[in-house]
């Protein structure tokens, strides 16, 4: 669908695998049924003999190394990020939560317009699995792209209990030489905190860290955490991504962070980013962008010969991520590495366009709604139109209508907005016919963001902050198809 070379070369099972970055990668998936034809997109009915892929996770108190520190927490089996689930569209996938923890759990499945009764949302689409209980969720793999999957209950994102699914499109013939999933963390539980215990801090009035950055329009978050990780790991023991020099790399960027909007950089390269939010755009090429908890950015780079850091900045914050890009000899980047890349030319929103073929046609909207964003430290607040989910007041839309939804943000924080079950548009203005498709988009301090999307799937759909904080006190409302 874009414009990127897509030249001949499919992409082997053994490339991908290699120099995998510290994943637990396709193990758990197992496939049955030969594929005779392919879902119709958008379709949640499997199509006859579509092949099931099936995992099982297991949310569990585990013990893991991070790669020098040791945590207790909570995680999806023994590993961190959870396992990389990949099937290609047309797939059904089946995976079964068998819940080992002491508390309700649920699991949602960030990016995908599954059907409602899959969404993951406690109390809104499904009942919390108990302890002990197994709750089994199946649908079909439409939307091609970088995705990932999340606890959805209170805080609990903020511990290990996040992976990344890929999902692969057969009309893409690929191209890349290698694809490496990176899943960036911000990472307090297990070192004296956990995170139920700074929500409690906040709730009591607590003070958030004074953290600040002119990229973020002011407070860049509440939490200065410990740690920053990719895939599972301290920038003082990084995973490596092995390859030869002058080969292409996609590299999937996933935040799976609580607090905290991450500035990556690859030394050495520029990156020309590809997709965003699992949807192509028309290719555009910088040397750093900003990710927020929630998004993900494809990127492609063509890689030079060498040791490179592939550094993720806590934007605002001290600290970062560190992954290490080898395709030749030299010494291993410091924990601290600062590539000039990450200080040079930032992706911003309106570099953006949606690939031919990828956009969503515009039309008057039939319903529009302002969602304003509002709150404050003390109390501990934060809130959609004056309500505090569940207290929240529905939007009501009906199928087939053309929702319009502006993001007013009367705080003087960010916040990553975050709809389950839509791709969005971006609008730039009323004339703006190529915005970007995106399921998470950031809204600044004072900025109005303008987003339509089509409404195609019913069920109950929520809405959200993805900052876990704010989500986690209620900045939520729900998307409600009347029947
Ligand atoms: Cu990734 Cu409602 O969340
Ligand atoms: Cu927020």
């Amino acid at each position: 669908m874009s414009s990127v070379d897509r030249s001949s070369r499919p992409l082997s099972r053994r490339q991908v695998l290699a120099g995998g970055g510290g994943l637990a990668a396709l193990a758990v998936l197992t496939a049955c049924n030969p594929r005779t034809s392919a879902a119709a997109p958008g379709s949640t009915a499997a199509a006859p003999g579509a092949p099931v892929r099936s995992a099982t996770l297991t949310p569990q108190v585990t013990r893991l190394d991070l790669g020098g520190p040791v945590v207790d927490t909570w995680a999806f089996g023994d590993s961190l990020p959870g396992p990389l689930l990949r099937g290609t569209t047309g797939d059904v996938l089946r995976v079964e939560v068998a819940n080992q923890l002491s508390t309700g759990t649920t699991v949602h499945w960030h990016g995908l317009p599954v059907p409602n009764d899959m969404d993951g949302v406690p109390d809104v689409t499904q009942p919390e699995i108990e302890p002990g209980a197994s709750f089994t969720y199946e649908f079909t793999l439409t939307e091609p792209g970088t995705h990932w999957y999340h606890s959805h209950v209170g805080v609990q994102r903020d511990r290990g209990l996040y992976g990344p699914l890929i999902i692969d499109d057969p009309q893409e013939p690929g191209g890349y030489d290698v694809d490496w999933v990176i899943v960036l963390d911000d990472w307090i539980d297990g070192t004296g905190t956990t995170p139920e215990q700074v929500l409690a801090g906040f709730e009591s009035g607590g003070n958030a860290a004074a953290l600040t950055s002119p990229r973020l329009g002011g407070t860049a978050g509440d939490v200065a955490y410990p740690y920053y990780l990719l895939n599972g790991r301290v920038p003082g023991a990084p995973v490596s991504f092995t390859a030869k020099a002058g080969q292409k790399a996609r590299i999937r960027l996933i935040n799976a962070g609580g607090d905290t909007t991450f500035r990556v950089a690859l030394g050495g390269h520029q990156m020309t980013v590809t997709q965003t939010d699992g949807y192509p755009v028309v290719p555009v090429t910088v040397d750093t962008l900003l990710i927020s908890m929630g998004e993900r950015y494809d990127v492609e780079v063509t890689l030079a010969d060498g040791v490179f850091p592939l550094v993720a900045a806590a934007e605002g914050k001290t600290g970062q991520a560190l992954g290490i890009v080898r395709t030749g000899s030299g010494a291993t980047p410091a924990a601290d590495a600062h590539p000039s890349e990450l200080d040079g030319k930032l992706l911003a929103y309106a570099d953006l366009h949606a690939a031919a073929g990828a956009e969503l046609p515009q039309r008057n909207p039939d319903v529009s709604y302002d969602l304003v964003l509002e709150g404050s430290m003390k109390p501990y607040r934060w809130t959609i139109n004056g309500h505090a989910h569940p207290d929240d007041q529905p939007l009501p839309v009906s199928q087939g209508q053309y929702v319009r939804l502006r993001c007013v943000n009367r705080s003087t924080m960010y916040h990553p907005m975050h709809l389950h079950g839509h791709t969005v548009a971006l609008r730039a203005s009323d004339s703006d016919a190529t915005g970007p498709r995106k399921d998470t988009v950031i809204v600044l301090p004072g900025q109005t963001v303008v987003t339509d999307l089509l409404a195609d799937n019913p069920g109950q759909w929520v809405t959200h902050c993805h900052n876990i904080y704010h989500e986690a006190v209620g900045m939520m409302t729900r998307l409600s198809y009347q029947t």
